[in-house]
């Protein structure tokens, strides 16, 4: 049965190149009809299986199968080939090129990265530079040394993810960076003031998603430490950047806010621009409330210039730090975080050239 298989396959394959030379598509679907019809010769010899022993129709029904699989793949390459031949088509004239072209999908940047670009550009213009800590960063940075200590109740403010099965060289626990305030930590203990910084990155909570938070989101970190640095200069600094992304006529508020590596801490909102204080009642933007909370920030901690060993006789400096996703939500009016995460191209392609 092994050689009526193979000859039955042989036959096929050289019946069918001759069809596929005289290009007659009728003597393709006879063919088709004779091998692979409901009568065919394939159905005929899996119907003499049936008596064979069990170990036969085992070995002789996979080589059938083969056989019926191997014949189906060349009709269909034979069907499209004499197709394209019948409809004036062959290989060298398969394309009309007088066709207007398909248009590739052209990448661009994310509206996160346009939206991080546009940020520190201000802040470079005011004479910031861009420094970059880790994402997985030791408890020492991301808590301790920004005036956390363990077992505070201010940690309940970061829902942490640890990287348990991480310790740096101090068996200090490991944890993927809740903001990106530890590169303030990093970037002191690595110079001397003057320092004027700017730094952009991810961060990580253990947080569920809704439209609001992300368990994962970007964050900008500025920090600026010098002799005489004062609250006037926060306030000048924060009012200038607020003005060049929302527009010099909205107000600013500065109110008392705790964030334990800053006093005072501060955080930083603007009269709502879409009720513009005359809807307050029926407004969503700004909770009923008239302002929107843009950022937090206040006057370093002495603590923590302390624990990078600065005089603070000498030293004073001012931090902030903002989402670059409630940023962009506020300028845009995206009212989902999880747009920004979801790709869909519907969403992205809205702030080409936008920003
Ligand atoms: N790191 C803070 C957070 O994730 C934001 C922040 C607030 C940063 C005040 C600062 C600051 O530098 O001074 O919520």
């Amino acid at each position: 049965m092994e050689n009526e298989i193979l000859n039955l396959e042989t036959k096929a394959r050289s019946e069918l190149d001759k069809i596929i030379e005289s290009s007659e598509l009728e003597q393709l679907e006879t063919w088709r009809i004779s091998y692979l019809g409901r009568k065919g010769e394939i159905s005929k010899l899996m119907s003499e299986l049936v008596e064979l022993s069990a170990d036969d129709k085992r070995i002789m029904g996979s080589l059938a199968n083969k056989c019926k699989i191997s014949l189906e793949r060349i009709y269909s390459n034979a069907l499209e080939l004499m197709s394209l031949k019948s409809s004036g088509s062959n290989s060298e004239n398969t394309y009309d090129v007088t066709l207007p072209g398909r248009l590739n999908l052209i990448g661009r940047k994310h509206i996160t990265t346009l939206m991080i670009e546009k940020i520190v550009k201000i802040f470079i213009s005011m004479g910031f530079s861009v420094a970059e800590g880790p994402e997985i960063e030791s408890d020492k940075y991301n808590f301790e040394m920004l005036n956390i200590p363990k077992y505070h109740p201010a940690r309940d403010m970061w829902d942490t993810l640890w990287v348990t099965t991480d310790q740096d060289s101090d068996n200090i626990p490991m944890l993927l960076r809740t903001h990106t305030s530890p590169v303030q930590v990093r970037i002191m203990e690595s110079g001397n003031p003057p320092i004027r910084i700017i730094s952009p990155g991810k961060c990580y909570r253990y947080e569920a998603t809704d439209s609001t938070h992300e368990w994962h989101f970007f964050q900008i970190e500025g920090l600026a430490v010098g002799k005489d640095i004062s609250f006037a200069n926060l306030k000048a600094t924060l009012n200038e950047f607020i003005y060049r992304i929302f527009g010099n006529e909205r107000k600013v508020r500065f109110r008392c806010d705790y964030f334990p590596f800053v006093e005072p801490g501060v955080d930083v909102s603007i009269d709502c621009f879409r009720c513009n204080g005359k809807d307050v009642e029926n407004c969503s933007t700004c909770n009923k409330t008239g302002w929107i909370e843009v950022m937090g920030a206040g006057m370093v901690h002495p603590r923590v210039l302390e624990g990078v060993g600065y005089d603070i006789t000498k030293y004073s400096g001012f931090a902030f730090g903002m989402g670059v996703e409630r940023i962009a939500m506020l300028k845009y009016g995206i009212d989902d975080i999880r747009l920004f995460y979801s790709n869909d191209i519907r969403f992205l392609s809205q702030f080409h050239g936008m920003l």
